[in-house]
């Protein structure tokens, strides 16, 4: 399979110059000004359009049980949205329970995409319970599955959520095995309280969903993860960061020396706090965790994206569908129930709402949109924030996340000039509503490559499933 993507603008992390990039068996084999067109290669012309290395999403779910259902994508769907948007590689947290065995959860997770996914994957394993055979399992884990981050929660009691004692020796094992710990920052037990007490006061509806996880939790959440960081030696990796103060908390224990990289993700840079606040109900389609807030630190944290101060922007893909699965949460949830939903017998709150917003589709226009376009980011920092960073962190450098000889043929031709409206109808997630519904945005992927294979070609789905691989990591050297 030989391609030569010609005349271009090739755009790196470091760099932006016009040329052409052949691609063959997989991989990029030459990078030039004007190169010879080969016998067999198929010619894509890229005359005024931008030539992007894969964009890698670090946070998804795909397969994810959760708040008393399951997401709504497989790999078919997610898998397909994701490359429709421009992501190659998607990086999915795998999330057992605390009574599941860890590598017959590896096993399942993997199972979901092997055969089946059209871009190439790699997962988080998530640690929701540590005793004394998860040391011996987890090195397994690592070293024959080829997995070299875990995940931890320290929100979710009684699902996924750990204890300190637990964070302590994850952490502790993570740094002896040279594995980076990517975690999700709140303190399970304010929330807790919180949740509590607005229910007890008639506070039900998702309005109430942010009050009950203001920054302040989610900033004891950073810091407390960075206590043990510190204590461990371990590097961590904070996922969905929403606030000024969490982001704070992390630059505060790096200049302690702590080896900490932030994440953000998309709703948080385009949605506020407003969107959980709409009537009829439609506010729960916004309920995500930590919640989404006021503009201030939307604001704060597109400043952080430009400063380098935040280093990743992913989805955290969470898809759950409104008219059932997010009606959990409704007032009449006993009645309101989705055909694969049993009743409740309860009355909905927000506390019953499942968690996440559909994205995985839509990060790479929006970035491109309200940070390029209004300049808030240049193209440099949106490929080094939404591809090469990832790729660093994750041990998948420089086989993703560049355009360099040598690395996969992962690339997107990206149409600037396009105009478009972002629809559920015509979206490739399977949710039944989009949380961008409407939005407007220039640019496009136009034609989009996994390991030199077209699987988008004029913004239209030409691709394969089972042609994503999973990819095997290594742990970083100590
Ligand atoms: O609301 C969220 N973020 N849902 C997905 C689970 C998680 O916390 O990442
Ligand atoms: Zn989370
Ligand atoms: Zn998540």
């Amino acid at each position: 399979m030989t391609l030569l993507i010609r005349n271009g603008t090739i755009v790196t992390e470091g760099a932006s110059f016009v040329g052409d990039v052949l691609c063959r068996d997989g991989l990029i084999v030459e990078i030039g000004e004007i190169l010879e067109v080969p016998a067999d290669a198929e010619v894509i012309d890229a005359e005024d359009k931008l030539v992007f290395p894969g964009f890698i999403d670090p946070h998804v779910h795909i397969y994810l049980p959760f708040m008393g259902t399951f997401s709504k994508d497989d790999y078919v769907s997610g898998s397909k949205a994701a490359l429709m948007g421009g992501t190659t590689t998607l990086i999915e947290m795998c999330c057992p329970s605390r009574a599941d065995d860890p590598r017959e959860a590896i096993r399942l997770w993997k199972s979901k995409a092997a055969g089946i996914s059209s871009c190439d994957y790699t997962f988080h394993m998530g640690v929701t319970r540590f005793d004394e055979g998860t040391a011996e399992v987890l090195r397994e884990i690592v070293v024959e599955e080829g997995i070299t981050s875990f995940k931890v929660f320290l929100a979710y009691k009684g699902a996924f959520g750990i204890e300190d004692a637990e964070l302590y020796k994850t952490l502790a094992l993570a740094k002896e095995l040279g594995v980076v710990v990517t975690a999700h920052c709140e303190n399970a037990d304010l929330v807790a309280e919180m949740q509590k007490k607005l229910v007890a006061e008639g506070k039900t509806g998702p309005e109430w969903h942010e009050p009950s996880r203001p920054v302040t939790v989610e900033a004891e959440g950073c810091h407390h993860l960075m206590a043990f960081a510190e204590m461990t030696g371990a590097e961590v990796y904070v996922v969905h960061t929403s606030c000024i103060p969490a982001v704070e908390a992390v630059v505060a224990a790096r200049e302690r020396g702590v080896k900490a990289w932030i994440e953000t993700v998309a709703p948080y840079l385009i949605l506020d706090s407003s969107y959980a606040e709409l009537s009829d109900f439609e506010g729960a389609k916004y309920v995500m965790s930590p919640p989404i807030r006021s503009k201030e630190h939307g604001d704060f944290l597109w400043k952080c994206l430009a400063d380098g101060i935040i280093d990743t922007v992913g989805t955290d893909h969470a898809p759950f569908d409104f008219e059932t699965q997010k009606h959990m949460g409704h007032p009449d949830a006993e009645m309101c129930v989705g055909a694969d939903l049993k009743p409740t017998g309860r009355a909905g709150n927000f506390t019953m709402i499942p968690n996440g917003i559909p994205s995985v589709e839509e990060r790479v226009k929006l970035l491109y949109n309200e940070g390029v376009c209004t300049r808030r980011i240049d193209l440099q920092t949106l490929v080094r924030c939404a591809s090469t960073n990832a790729a660093k962190i994750f041990g998948l450098y420089p086989r993703k996340g560049t355009i360099q000889v040598g690395s996969d043929a992962d690339l997107v031709v990206w149409d600037p000039e396009w105009s478009g409206i972002i629809s559920q109808r015509t979206h490739s997630m399977a949710t039944d509503y989009s949380a961008f519904d409407g939005y407007s945005h220039l640019g496009r992927p136009e034609v989009v490559t996994v390991r030199g294979k077209v699987m988008v070609r004029d913004g239209k789905w030409v691709g394969v499933g089972g042609w994503g691989e999973f990819l095997h990591r290594e742990p970083k050297e100590k």
